[in-house]
């Protein structure tokens, strides 16, 4: 046998030694710490063995070695590089061993004691995150090895400081046995990632302690008892509570919920040391099949979130994690799902203190088993079950004291089995009061919630009406939908009808939209990279962002569509009655914070505003409540129609005041038709026909000029770059139609022009739309009409053959000037919408430029279509539309776009695409989800639109 290798324990699938028990995050009031963040000497290795230890050593000269910040990823600061996987690990399976090609990180750094660092009581050095395996030595003494990533791990080190001229050494491991355990969709980053931390630990200090503080929502009281380890005595002033540890006070609170987030100072003090507490009070309970928390069931409205920076990646600053949590209450965002693994543990004081429910979820993955039907996962072996438990331990002592937590969730994706089953017991004999989630569980053997991921539209239905069968235990347990709304590229659609579904189905608790933010990483060839950017042998490309944030945090169309499905007001009108009736869809909040306001609106612009008494109503109660007096204005064919909107009456912690949380339009009038009379004769020329003002071509009767507008290749277009959606991921069953439409040859259809036909009053060009290879077709004809000032186009659209698959799109396209800039148009806006994502698109006058209508996702696609378009002007060129159309510009084209991966691949032309749009097929979810329902599809049937094309001053 061959000696033990100095570093088998990488490969240990124990979870480690050495380490200090697992405990509750705090702050000391007095003992003091010591941040040992910031610039370290670092040195990178191919192997786990490839050099000794002696680095670690004090007097070791480290002159040569390059820097990295910690906390940081050493492949995004030029050592290495990242890898994207999705569920495939990226080395054989063959637990628990990893790759020879093992990337190793020597960490290095000196450091001095601060002046009046106490030389009584001990020390710990805490490590919030490292991936994946660290080992650590200070001042040349080995002090452990640990693995769990997302976690942290504490050591005592104490008896090894000195004053001046400390050396700490941490050598960190790519891969370790914690790698199959940590499987997550995400980048595959090593480094030390989250902070590093000397603390001081006062003799007769706190150790761990465990905060209970419920509500009984039936006598306003709240009972507060502090368990722990060292006896003290918790004081509260606010409340007057004084109080040995372990004993219970009870005493009348204002509770804590996620819209009403109220905390209580206290102090916990031991002989050695004082410690804050932010208390809330709430009691979480499983009731009548129900997640109830003081009392009332809870409509999770949630975001899944992982930690993502472009440029440091899971190194999250403090600003940035506050960014997200704002961002999130902005957005009506009530709670965070933490995938895959426990947050930095600021992100929860941040939960706490601005209010969001959190289901904690543990650092445990082990997708890539599926590969082997699951054979030899680590989850359902007992061999991995102390790893498990370590893990489980590390986040619920962490985060128990946390009144924001308030579901535990064992994990993501590692099937189901032993280790699982022993987790949720550890965590249900230490903490009774939070239920457990689990999505792997289809049962509900280990969990007390039933939980899926993007999960249909009927089946959701189903299972809300309790037609779902399934064992007893899961027949008596509320629903989540812990994953669905996949946001990868254009979308997600569909999710107002999830919303409608939620709200009527009780068992229906909410869902969590995958995910909150695109993990693209800041690159200058690309812009934005993603999976593949990097050279890796195995990826999923761009898998990796799907998210309601572009990687640098900016909202995503998804974002704005998804706060307006889950606002929390419901303001519903009746055209013409003069009424409107308010609904408090909040679960805890009276609307005492909000502010309600009106305005009138003809032909999209405002002539009267004004505020609006709404009563603060109680959560689910509602009232119909008097319009004013209609303003003057909205005769002879004006459209006209309110818009009603809440907004906060006061600053808040969250957002200031006048932030619109909801609103609503209310059409009154319609606009008339628009009237023309065709009067004007087309006249044959040389080379060209005119009509009106516009030109033709002679020989093909294409439209060359509107006015002094030149016009470039309008005709029929049926094709969009196809979304991730439309793509579809590959494992789906249902058909994708990305492939399918390109297998047609929507993307190169063939114009065959039949006839150029010219009579009294108009100029008809007919055509037969086709793909080679193909028999079906779109007869399609356009007929040219004017008044002498306007031009009238009516196209007709005739499907031949067998149209099984829907159409992309059905409108005209037509090329403008490069010149052509500035847009105003009447109608749906501000950003883009589609049949199934156009909840949040608001009919108003709006102006852009060509630039920002364009959506950067950050693999180019098909995006921003205006919905619902009255009238546009772009370029000199007015369009009219009967009926209303989707209106896009751009300065490529759908087939440029479609070709593009990166955005840095698309740059502007001399020419600005304009797509009027009939039609746009929906959106759907099927990168990851289900596909377009069938209400938002756009089926190949006879049509008939119009345009009207003006020429304007501007
Ligand atoms: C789920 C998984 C997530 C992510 C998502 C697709 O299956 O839990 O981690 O991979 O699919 O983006």
């Amino acid at each position: 046998m061959n000696p033990p290798s100095a570093v088998d324990y990488v490969e240990d699938l124990s979870p480690g030694g050495e380490t200090l028990p697992p405990r509750a995050r705090y702050t000391s009031s007095d003992a003091m710490s010591l941040s040992l963040n910031g610039s370290w000497c670092f040195r990178l290795s191919p192997t786990a063995d490839a050099q000794d230890d002696s680095f670690a050593a004090p007097g070791h000269d480290a002159g040569d070695w390059a820097r990295v910040s910690v906390p940081g990823h050493w492949v995004l600061q030029g050592h290495g590089a990242p890898i994207y996987t999705n569920h495939r690990y990226p080395f054989p399976v063959d637990p628990p061993r990893v790759p020879t090609e093992n990337p190793t990180g020597d960490h290095l750094r000196t450091f001095d004691l601060p002046p009046g660092w106490p030389a009584d009581g001990g020390a710990v050095l805490r490590f919030d995150g490292v991936e994946s395996c660290a080992r650590v030595w200070l001042n040349g003494t080995d002090v452990g090895e640990f693995k769990g990533s997302r976690l942290p791990h504490e050591l005592a080190v104490g008896h090894l400081l000195k004053p001046t001229g400390n050396v700490l050494a941490v050598r960190v491991h790519q891969w370790s046995a914690g790698s199959y355990l940590e499987d997550q969709d995400q980048w595959w980053l090593p480094g030390i990632f989250r902070d590093v931390t000397l603390l001081h630990r006062p003799a007769d200090g706190v150790l761990d302690f465990f905060v209970h503080a419920s509500y009984d929502h039936a006598t306003g009281a709240g009972t507060l008892r502090v368990d722990s380890d060292v006896d003290g005595r918790v004081t509260v002033p606010a409340l007057g509570i004084d109080a040995a540890t372990g004993e219970s006070a009870t005493v009348p609170v204002e509770p804590w919920t996620a819209e009403t987030p109220r905390l209580y100072d206290g102090v916990l003090a031991t002989a050695g040391e004082r410690v804050t507490l932010r208390i809330g009070f709430r009691t979480v309970a499983l009731e009548d099949g129900l997640i109830r928390v003081n009392g009332r069931a809870v409509l999770f409205k949630g975001v899944n979130r992982h930690e993502w920076h472009p440029e440091r990646g899971r190194a999250l600053d403090p600003e940035t994690m506050r960014a997200d949590v704002l961002l999130m209450k902005r957005h009506n965002v009530n709670a965070v799902r933490t995938s895959h693994y426990p947050p930095h543990p600021a992100f929860l004081d941040l939960c706490d203190e601005l209010g969001l429910w959190v289901i904690d979820e543990c650092d445990l993955e082990t997708h890539g088993f599926v590969a082997q039907g699951w054979r030899g996962n680590p989850a359902d072996d007992d061999r991995w079950t102390p790893a498990l438990l370590d893990r489980a331990a590390r986040m619920v002592e962490r985060d128990k004291n946390h009144p924001c937590v308030v579901v535990w969730s064992l994990g993501n994706e590692a099937g189901t089995g032993r280790g699982l089953t022993a987790m949720a017991k550890w965590i249900r004999d230490r903490d009774p009061s939070r239920p457990i989630h689990y999505e792997g569980d289809h049962d509900c053997r280990d969990t007390d919630v039933y939980s899926r991921m993007y999960t249909a539209h009927d089946e959701v239905e189903r299972i809300g009406r309790g037609l779902d069968g399934g064992p007893r235990r899961r027949r008596e347990l509320p629903f989540l939908l812990c994953e669905y709304g996949h946001a990868m590229g254009n979308g997600p659609g569909g999710m107002a009808d999830y919303q409608d579904l939620f709200t009527a189905h009780d068992r229906l608790q909410g869902g969590f939209v995958w995910e909150w933010i695109d993990h693209g990483v800041q690159d200058q060839r690309y812009g934005f990279a993603y999976g593949g950017d990097f050279g890796e042998e195995l990826h999923d490309g761009n898998f990796v962002c799907d998210g309601l944030l572009f990687p640098d945090r900016t909202p995503s169309p998804g974002l704005a569509e998804y706060k307006k499905v889950v606002e929390p007001v419901r303001i519903d009108g009746h055209g013409t009655d003069g009424t409107v009736r308010v609904t408090n869809a909040h679960d805890f909040a009276d609307l005492s914070a909000l502010a309600f306001v009106w305005s009138f609106q003809v032909d999209g612009e405002t002539v009267g505003a004004g505020s609006l008494a709404v009563p603060a109503l109680a959560p689910d109660e509602s009232a119909v409540v008097k319009l004013p007096e209609r303003p003057v204005g909205g005769t002879g064919g004006a459209e006209t129609g309110w818009t009603v909107r809440a907004l906060l009456a006061a600053d808040t912690a969250w957002a200031p005041k006048g932030h619109e949380v909801a609103w609503t339009q209310i059409p009154v009038a319609a606009r008339a038709p628009i009237t023309m009379t065709a009067g004007e004769r087309p006249v044959h020329g040389d080379d060209l026909i005119t009509l009106g003002p516009a030109a033709f071509d002679a020989r093909t009767g294409a439209l060359r000029s509107v006015g002094g507008v030149a016009v470039t290749g309008l005709r029929l277009d049926v094709w969009r770059a196809p979304t991730d959606n439309d793509d579809g991921a590959a494992w789906q069953t249902d058909p994708r139609l990305g492939p399918l439409w390109r297998k047609l040859g929507l993307h190169r259809m063939r114009h065959r022009l039949e006839a150029v036909e010219r009579d009294d009053d108009a100029l008809t060009v007919r055509t037969r739309v086709a793909p080679a290879a193909a028999e079906s077709a779109l007869r399609t004809v356009y007929r040219w009409t004017s008044d002498g000032t306007r031009l009238r186009l009516t196209v007709s659209v005739a499907p031949e053959g067998d149209w099984t698959l829907p159409l992309p799109r059905l409108g005209v396209r037509l090329g403008l000037a490069g010149t052509a800039d500035r847009v105003r148009w009447f109608g749906g806006g501000p950003g883009e919408g589609y049949p199934d994502t156009k909840s949040a698109s608001r009919v108003a006058r709006w102006e852009s430029t060509v630039d920002e209508l364009q959506t950067p996702y950050v693999r180019p696609q098909e995006n921003g279509a205006r919905a619902d378009v009255r009238w546009a002007e772009i370029g000199g060129l007015r369009v009219d539309g009967e009926p209303e159309f989707w209106f896009t510009a751009r300065r490529w084209t759908s087939e440029q776009l479609d070709a593009a991966g990166h955005l840095t691949d698309l740059s502007a032309g001399d020419t600005v695409w304009v797509n009027l749009d009939h039609g746009q097929h929906g959106i759907g979810s099927q990168s990851c989800g289900p596909g377009v329902l069938p209400r938002y599809q756009l089926r190949a049937v006879p049509s008939e639109f119009t345009f009207h094309l003006t020429e304007t001053d501007g």
